[in-house]
């Protein structure tokens, strides 16, 4: 044990002078940054409040004279042409005819919910209403509004709308702010902003000095920083009993927000819409004759072996969702249609998009519908661009003159953004494949007809809004109501959604909030980051909170890798931890390859494993796609080793412009590996931002050194350890918790007959008999001692008390004490320190 504290302090001793020479390197404020840090980012200084409270008699008049000018300036243009048109335009919106009714509420109650149809003129109206009703009333030069958008591309765009409204010029009166940018100016009253900026600001100003309006846009999204922001709120609101609070949703769920501020008074605006007819599935078919592609052709499957896999893909769905899809396609009654569509639906398989049935649909639309923009709903920006180069490069959709496709996502250039609202010339069909922040937040007002392929995931992995990157799921039939809507803004639509009604029918009414949807750990690394105190305490007074044993099991788990202290206070990695928006364990994976200087490949593995598997394993072809990847493994025994160099081969080839050829022949996916590449760039702008890395040089100067790789992706995935004893032609795998496990037949080391090292880090393990350990890599003692156990000493429970986590598992499985584990190892533990 005394030994065990030695190296631990030799390794902290290292990274101290590491972390802290980086520190300085970036000229950041924290000297010290291994001591728990509570200097503020450069992002909250940014943030400081600018205090606009009057101080004194010149002061205030000269706040008077200000207010006074704008009100002037905007009397002048109203008065002229465009302000008359634009007036028009504002009053025909349905929110005009409450704007009495939503203004006296909000100056009789402090929190008001106010629900209404998308388009209804919420975000664009409801905050000008205030604004223009606090210039009339003379305090125009004090009041300080401040929105909330869930999205930064809202804040934006909605932003500048609002200042053309206003015949004004962004920064003016109108304002905005999201991460790393913004625009406001001396006289900005109305600042829309992410929620997450207005979260860190609370951090700072815990009582929002000088902020009069605080109006909080989509709840009905119930997304996690939304959630956060409420119980924020709630706690303010008694302590600043002139702070008004609006909360704006789409959809009809205005009960629960008002309940829990107490019964709020709820104003719905009604609104407008044109009747939109729906297609599903089965209609589709029916009526443009296409047929989905079986399974066998696809892969060549074998007649057999297709409907086997069929019945084997549906009963292998865990997810309550997909055991409702695969009892009503059972329980469906499609004998009012031809054979042909019932032989067709029989080969739909719920887990795929379908680019050709969302190929075939928008060729329908394009050859044989009226004319009138298109909008398809997709999962994410990856499936997005994939279809959108697929869509250029084989012209389906007739002549490509004709036609303007676009996408809309949440990391489009503003370029693009203006063209998605423009409308096209006369002839020209607008086509925008977006992802689901169409579906309320951002209004394309020439869209006749909707596709609908019934997924959603939150914009993948967007550094910039921080949210960990979720797999697509099935969204609620709120959603599907929603997307549907999209068509009727300006006449009669019609909306193709791309799956079976009875799936429709088996959807739930609304999503899960995203705080019961995001991955415990993350969650409790922003309670503390955002210094919302006790985790547990922080979290039941949320709107609906998650299961409290599960978030005790996270706080363990975050102690275990060192995020959080035994007083459950945020470390330094914690700290950094909290700013990288993965899973912990592959946010300190990113942590180590920063500081050790291999960042190269440990982004690659990390970004990696939040994508798919790019190593494809085709039914018919196993044998020759295990080889290939055998390739890449190397005979290293480790998967991630395996996906650095088939990563490093596929760039290599695209240099050479046969990247096509090489994923074909090594049995890659090339969308999965461009994704993986764009993920690096992304981690590597953030690493940069948050000052763990300066430049690509430094940061890669131990790249080609397998054992640190290694030992960093032990760091990373530790506890998930098993050991390993080799017996003649068998290998037998144990982990602490479970007893004997077993290998994914897809992995590397699964094919091997001994392994030269005691033990394998996994990042993942599945019970489905047994247990199965997806990718691992084998890692030596020396590197599970130095890099295995968090830094400060974590009490394992149970008889190995007295022991570090590390000490435990090292005595369980070799029966030898940490003390001679470390003398064996000494030589080779010096070349490590
Ligand atoms: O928030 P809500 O969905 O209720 O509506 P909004 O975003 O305030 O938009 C109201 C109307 O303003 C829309 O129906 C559009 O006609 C128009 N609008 C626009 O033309 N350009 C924008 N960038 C935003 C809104
Ligand atoms: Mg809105």
């Amino acid at each position: 044990v005394e030994l065990d504290s030695i190296v631990q302090e030799r390794v902290e001793d290292h990274l101290k002078a590491y972390l802290s020479k980086k520190a300085v390197i970036k000229g950041n404020a924290q000297s010290n940054v291994f001591t728990r840090s509570t200097a503020l980012s450069t992002d909250q200084v940014v943030n400081q409040v600018d205090d606009t409270s009057p101080k004194s008699m010149v002061a205030e008049r000269i706040l008077r004279r200000r207010s006074l000018e704008i009100r002037n300036r905007q009397q002048d243009w109203q008065g002229s042409p465009e302000g008359q048109k634009m007036i028009e335009f504002r009053k025909s919106l349905p929110a005009h005819k409450e704007r009495d009714t939503l203004l006296a509420a909000v100056s009789q109650n402090q929190v008001v919910v106010v629900s209404g149809e998308t388009g209804c003129g919420k975000t664009t109206q409801l905050p000008q209403y205030i604004l223009e009703s606090e210039i009339e009333a003379e305090r125009g030069a004090t009041c300080n509004i401040i929105c909330t958008q869930p999205r930064r591309i809202s804040a934006m765009a909605v932003s500048e709308r609002v200042a053309a409204e206003r015949g004004e010029s962004l920064g003016e009166s109108v304002g905005y702010k999201v991460r790393l940018e913004g625009i406001r100016g001396r006289d900005t009253r109305l600042l829309f902003c992410t929620t997450g900026i207005l979260l860190r600001r609370l951090l700072l100003d815990r009582e929002l000095k000088g902020v009069t309006h605080v109006i909080v846009d989509e709840i009905h999204e119930r997304g996690m920083n939304e959630d956060f922001l409420l119980i924020v709120l709630k706690d303010l609101l008694p302590r600043r009993p002139d702070l008004r609070l609006v909360l704006m949703s789409a959809t009809l769920n205005a009960e629960l927000f008002s309940s829990y501020f107490g019964a709020a008074p709820m104003i719905h605006i009604p609104g407008f819409t044109f009747p939109v007819r729906s297609y599903f599935l089965e209609n589709i078919l029916e009526a443009t004759g296409y047929r989905l592609t079986p399974y066998n052709q696809i892969d060549n499957y074998g007649e057999d072996k297709k409907w086997k896999m069929q019945k084997q893909t549906l009963r292998k769905r865990k997810t309550q969702i997909a055991s409702a899809v695969e009892g009503s396609l059972e329980a469906a009654d499609f004998t009012d249609f031809s054979r042909q569509t019932q032989e067709s639906l029989s080969c739909w398989n719920p887990d795929s998009i379908g680019f050709n049935l969302i190929e075939n649909v928008l060729s329908h639309i394009c050859r044989n519908e009226r004319p009138g923009a298109v909008l398809v709903f997709m999962t994410g920006w990856d499936d997005i661009n994939s279809l959108k180069d697929q869509l250029q490069s084989h012209p389906i959709l007739g002549d490509p003159s004709r036609v303007l496709l676009l996408a809309c996502h949440g990391s489009m250039s503003s370029a693009e953004q203006k063209l998605i609202f423009n409308k096209p010339e006369d002839g020209i069909r607008k086509i925008v494949l977006a992802t689901n922040m169409a579906e309320t937040s951002i209004t394309i007002n020439d869209v006749v007809f909707v596709v609908d392929c019934g997924k959603a995931k939150e914009t993948s992995y967007d550094a910039l809004n921080n949210t960990p990157c979720l797999l697509p799921s099935w969204i609620s039939k709120a959603s599907a109501k929603q997307r549907r809507g999209r068509a009727g803004r300006v006449q009669a639509g019609e909306c193709y959604h791309l799956y079976p009604r009875c799936v429709h029918n088996s959807l739930s009414e609304y999503q899960l909030p995203e705080l019961l949807r995001t991955p415990l750990q993350s969650l409790c690394l922003q309670i503390k980051s955002l210094q919302l105190g006790s985790i547990s305490e922080f979290l039941s007074k949320a709107l609906q909170s998650p299961e409290s044993l599960s978030v005790e099991n996270a706080i363990e788990y975050l102690k275990t890798i060192g995020a959080l202290d035994e007083k459950e206070n945020l470390t330094v990695l914690g700290h950094k931890l909290s700013m990288i928006p993965v899973e912990p364990k592959l946010g300190k994976m990113l942590v180590y390859g920063a500081i050790f200087n291999c960042l190269d490949p440990i982004m690659t593995v990390v970004a990696g494993l939040s994508s798919r598997d790019p190593f494809m394993m085709p039914f018919d072809k196993k044998d020759l796609a295990e080889s290939a990847k055998a390739q890449f493994a190397a005979r290293d025994f480790s998967d991630h080793l395996a996906l650095v160099r088939a990563y490093d081969g596929w760039k290599e080839a695209e240099r050479k412009q046969n990247g096509h050829e090489y994923c074909w022949h090594n049995f890659l996916s090339s969308q999965t590996l461009r994704a993986i590449d764009s993920l690096r760039k992304q981690f590597f702008y953030l690493l940069k931002e948050i000052g763990l890395v300066d430049n690509l040089e430094t940061c890669n100067m131990w790249s080609e050194d397998n054992h640190l790789i290694r030992s960093v992706i032990c760091a990373g995935l530790f506890p998930g350890i098993c050991s390993v004893v080799n017996k003649d032609k068998s290998i037998s795998l144990k982990t602490m918790e479970d007893g004997p496990v077993l290998l994914y037949a897809n992995s590397v080391n699964a094919q091997e007959f001994k392994i030269p090292r005691p033990w394998l880090v996994f990042n993942d393990k599945v019970k489905v008999n047994s247990v199965f350990l997806r990718d691992s890599t084998a890692v030596s003692d020396s590197m599970v001692l130095l890099f295995g156990g968090s830094i400060l000493p974590t009490r394992l429970e149970s008889r190995y008390g007295h022991l570090t986590m590390l000490g435990g598992y090292l005595e369980f499985f070799t029966r030898r004490s940490l003390a001679d584990t470390y003398l064996r190892l000494k030589t080779e533990l010096d070349e490590f320190i």
